[in-house]
């Protein structure tokens, strides 16, 4: 056994424990890391290595940062994916060789890193738990910053996927049992607990002692017993990681995908709500356009608005009818948003003081904006809004906890605890005699100096504090020859002697000691000021969200002002009718021309499916999405983009982009392409909207043709009922279709040429586009006549090849439907029931791969043989 050093001893000891963490090892000024951890993070942090003694022989690897700006280099790992373990010394050290006692005191982990300065205020770090459950997966969220908690279950896989990538975790737990998910979760931060799943029985107990209730049932999550486990498994992650009971996490919301409009995040991502497709960023988003929100909180709800609209109708309404109130009440508004403005990050400061993270500036923080929030509550209680008139009522104002903080701190506090200074004189006795003391000594010091330069004579005579030596009298070496016979000297510099004196160092010790004592005390009032904000934490947190839910009414209201949105009909059929709708982005982004509204009308009878052709850049993307943004702003409670709008509730939107469309991504395009297609084609109902554009880009001509034709049939029959579609297309050949499906209808962007220029009217009108545009612009683009002749005459000819012998389109031709009208005729005969018999016969769940392909050979043989 090597010899160690009982430091290193501490140390090994405490790291076997945090094995999958890098220990921030704290000593005096500075937390030191060893060993692996030392090597690893010297890279990260791009700091120097070093070493510190040794194991028989061999140097120990150590690296280290300074303890008050440690956050910075703990954000730079937590982004490498590493978790770094904080261990303290706790107590005082013991002298006599013996070292200090220390700690692990909390565990940063991706999911649980919320310190100001080091996240945006508008984002939410989520930390998320998958369980596996006997047919479905339990999936639960928690931001520890805001406490949103949340839960659910999830029949399947690709489902899930799409849920979590919605909620973009920053740390995914997975039991080790469920190993393989983490295969699906490759692009997430993922944490596999090396222990069993908790039983259902367990986490309701851990559920309950969290949020100090005796049932679950007021939070009607009993239905989730895969979901609650995944709950529960994070309380139990969070209490080990930060060492604290997390008193603010009181509930825990269950919520099923059917409450919201589902948009998977591939459709979030075409449709750039958040950023945009080719540079990633945030500015021409949607919700950029629309965040005019004030407070970080009501900039986080939004965003949760825009990525869960609604679909109960009820709801709805009731935001839309909140912000036409205040859309209308200009003045109530303003004033709204001014007293807004002082409100700083309530949900979040609270989140720190529960996790007992918040320093004085944050309760000064917090008390400052509970100030704003009577004046809020005012304004809207005498509204003649039903749902901001209940938003009033429910608010708290909260006016004991800003009292006690008024009295306590003082208004402009240090950022930090370790100076003292924080805490206002008249709040506590003993705290009022200390700073006497330290305040008088100042005065006694100034006294001092006066009586030394004259008893000494020396006018340049100083008195000064350092932390090594304490008080000092500095005396320079002209005048040394000056000093009275008690100055005792204490240490030499260049040009000076330093001396104390009985009378300095009897002082000295008096007021040190009452500093001491000071910083102590105010500590400890700090603590219990702490406790007693903490108590109230649930009021706060009510408080925060309503003020969250105003400020975002009044934003959608300021930019249904500023934008000039009309407020949306919301229904339960099934028509979609824009009159003079925008996109809110480029409209936004347009300055020397104007945007050209258009209408965009999808019935149930007969343009369920719209497919759009027009050439290139005429404006189709752009309908689409506008079609898809004036849906989800709709159901968000927004106003919309358009002179009048009426939606009949949308399910779910899915978009397909094609591959030309989404270069950026750079993957295999063609096989995602699919793939998606696969997923709207098995997940969309009559409710949904389907955006498709241009699909079948990603592979040869007639085989994107062709599958956008059967596409195009399979959602128009699907359910017997059809898809809502809105489908661009290049190929001309798929509005024929129009002629072969009630629903189906064509549309097309108009463009016109004029003086050798092709002038785009961005115009959106019945019928298809003619051919010979693309002809037309190879002219324009001076390609010689003869050449152009010859086209023409290739053109006419591949046209009528596309007809079959009875002047019908090429396409329609299908051998399913000759059969289906075959089989019609011979309804009466009977082939057509024996073979049925025979199908229906056929025992699926137990055959062989291999005697199913045999079966299927003997049926065609039956069926050629008739
Ligand atoms: N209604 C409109 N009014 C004004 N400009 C438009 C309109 N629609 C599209 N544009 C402009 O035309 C460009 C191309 O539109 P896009 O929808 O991508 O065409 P397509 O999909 O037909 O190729 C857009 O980037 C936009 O700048
Ligand atoms: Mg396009």
């Amino acid at each position: 056994m090597a010899r160690l050093t009982p430091m290193i001893r501490q140390y090994l000891e405490i790291k076997s424990r945090y094995r999958d963490a890098i220990v921030f090892f704290r000593m005096g000024d500075f937390y030191e890391m060893f060993f692996e951890d030392a090597e690893k993070a010297s890279k990260v942090l791009d700091i120097t290595l070093t070493s510190r003694g040794n194991i028989d022989g061999e140097k120990i690897p150590m690296c280290g940062v300074p303890y008050h700006s440690y956050l910075g280099y703990v954000s730079k790992l937590i982004k490498s994916g590493y978790k770094v373990a904080i261990c303290e010394q706790i107590g005082d050290p013991k002298g006599g060789g013996e070292i200090v006692e220390r700690e692990v005191v909390r565990v940063v982990t991706p999911g649980s890193f919320i310190e100001r300065g080091e996240i945006e205020s508008s984002d939410d770090i989520y930390l998320c738990c998958i369980v596996r459950g006997d047919a479905l997966y339990g999936l639960s969220f928690i931001d520890i910053s805001t406490a949103e908690f949340k839960v659910t279950e999830i029949p399947v896989s690709d489902q899930l996927l799409a849920e979590v990538r919605k909620i973009r975790p920053s740390e995914i737990l997975l039991y080790e049992r469920d190993e393989e998910l983490k295969d699906i979760f490759y692009e997430f931060n993922v944490e596999i607990l090396e222990r069993p799943p908790l039983l259902e029985s367990e986490s309701i107990k851990i559920l309950k002692d969290q949020f100090e209730v005796n049932s679950l049932y007021g939070f009607g999550c009993e239905k989730f017993k895969t979901g609650i486990v995944a709950a529960a498994t994070i309380v139990e992650y969070l209490k080990e990681t930060q060492k604290s009971s997390l008193p603010h996490i009181r509930g825990l919301r269950p919520y099923s995908l059917g409450e919201y409009l589902i948009i998977d995040d591939t459709s979030i991502r075409n449709l750039e709500l958040f950023s945009t497709i080719r540079r990633g960023s945030k500015k021409d988003t949607l919700f950029d356009v629309l965040n005019e929100t004030i407070t970080p909180m009501g900039s986080r709800l939004l965003k949760r608005w825009l990525r869960y609209p609604l679909v109960d109708l009820k709801s709805i309404r009731e935001r839309h009818e909140a912000v036409f109130y205040l859309k209308e009440d200009l003045i109530l508004r303003e004033k709204v948003r001014e007293a807004l403005k002082g409100i700083h990050d309530m949900e979040r400061i609270n989140a720190r003081i529960c996790l007992r993270r918040a320093n004085p500036r944050d309760l000064v923080a917090l008390k400052d904006s509970i100030g704003f929030v009577p004046e809020i509550k005012d304004l809207l209680i005498d509204s003649n809004s039903p749902p901001l008139n209940s938003l009033a009522q429910q608010m708290d104002e909260l006016q004991d906890i800003k009292d006690l903080i008024e009295n306590a701190i003082v208004q402009d506090p240090p950022s930090h605890t370790r100076d003292g200074g924080y805490i206002r004189e008249g709040y506590d006795s003993r705290l009022d005699e200390l700073i006497s003391i330290s305040r008088d000594g100042k005065r006694w010091i100034s006294q001092l100096l006066e009586k030394e330069q004259k008893r000494t004579g020396i006018q340049n005579l100083k008195i000064g504090y350092n932390k090594v030596f304490g008080y000092y009298i500095e005396v320079t070496k002209a005048n040394l020859h000056l000093i009275p016979k008690d100055y005792i000297r204490k240490q030499t510099l260049v040009g000076a002697e330093r001396f104390i004196t009985e009378e300095l160092k009897r002082y000295e010790e008096r007021v040190l000691g009452a500093e001491d004592e000071k910083i102590r005390l105010e500590q400890e009032i700090f603590e219990s000021i702490i406790d007693r904000v903490l108590s109230e934490n649930k009021r706060i947190k009510e408080t925060a969200d309503i003020i969250a839910q105003i400020d975002v009414l009044c934003c959608l209201s300021e930019v249904a002002e500023q934008n000039n949105y009309t407020c949306p009909g919301i229904d339960e059929n099934m028509d979609i009718v824009i009159e003079e709708g925008r996109h809110p982005v480029i409209e936004k982004r347009m300055v020397d021309e104007e945007f050209i509204p258009n209408d965009i009308v999808i019935n149930d009878k007969d343009q369920k499916i719209l497919i759009i052709t027009g050439p290139n850049m005429a404006g189709k993307s752009t309908i689409l999405r506008q079609a898809a943004l004036i849906v989800i702003m709709a159901q968000m409670g927004s106003f919309v983009p358009a002179k009048s709008a009426k939606i009949g509730i949308v399910d779910r939107i899915f978009t397909r982009i094609g591959a030309s469309d989404d270069i950026s991504l750079g993957q295999s395009t063609f096989m995602v392409e699919m793939t998606e297609t696969a997923n709207i084609l098995r997940n969309s109902t009559p409710r949904s909207l389907v955006i498709l554009d241009e699909i079948g880009r990603g592979t040869s001509t007639y085989d994107g043709v062709s599958i956008a034709w059967a596409v195009a049939e399979a959602l128009h029959d699907k359910d017997g009922e059809g898809v809502r579609v809105l489908f661009a297309t290049h190929y001309h050949e798929l509005t024929e279709l129009a002629q072969l499906r009630p629903k189906i209808k064509n549309f097309h962007v108009k463009v016109t040429e004029w003086k050798d220029r092709i002038i785009f009217l961005r115009k959106l009108a019945e019928g298809a586009t003619s051919r010979s545009y693309g002809i037309q612009v190879a002219r324009l683009a001076g390609i010689p006549d003869e050449v152009i002749e010859r086209a023409k005459e290739i053109l006419s000819s591949l046209e009528k090849a596309q007809m079959d012998e009875l002047g019908r389109p090429y396409m329609a031709r299908s051998k399913m439907r000759k059969r289906q009208e075959l089989s019609q005729l011979s309804l009466f005969g009977g082939r057509d029931s024996e073979l049925k018999k025979w199908i229906r016969s056929l025992k699926i769940e137990t055959m062989t791969p291999l005697n199913a392909l045999l079966e299927l050979n003997k049926l065609k043989q039956y069926v050629e043989s008739h």
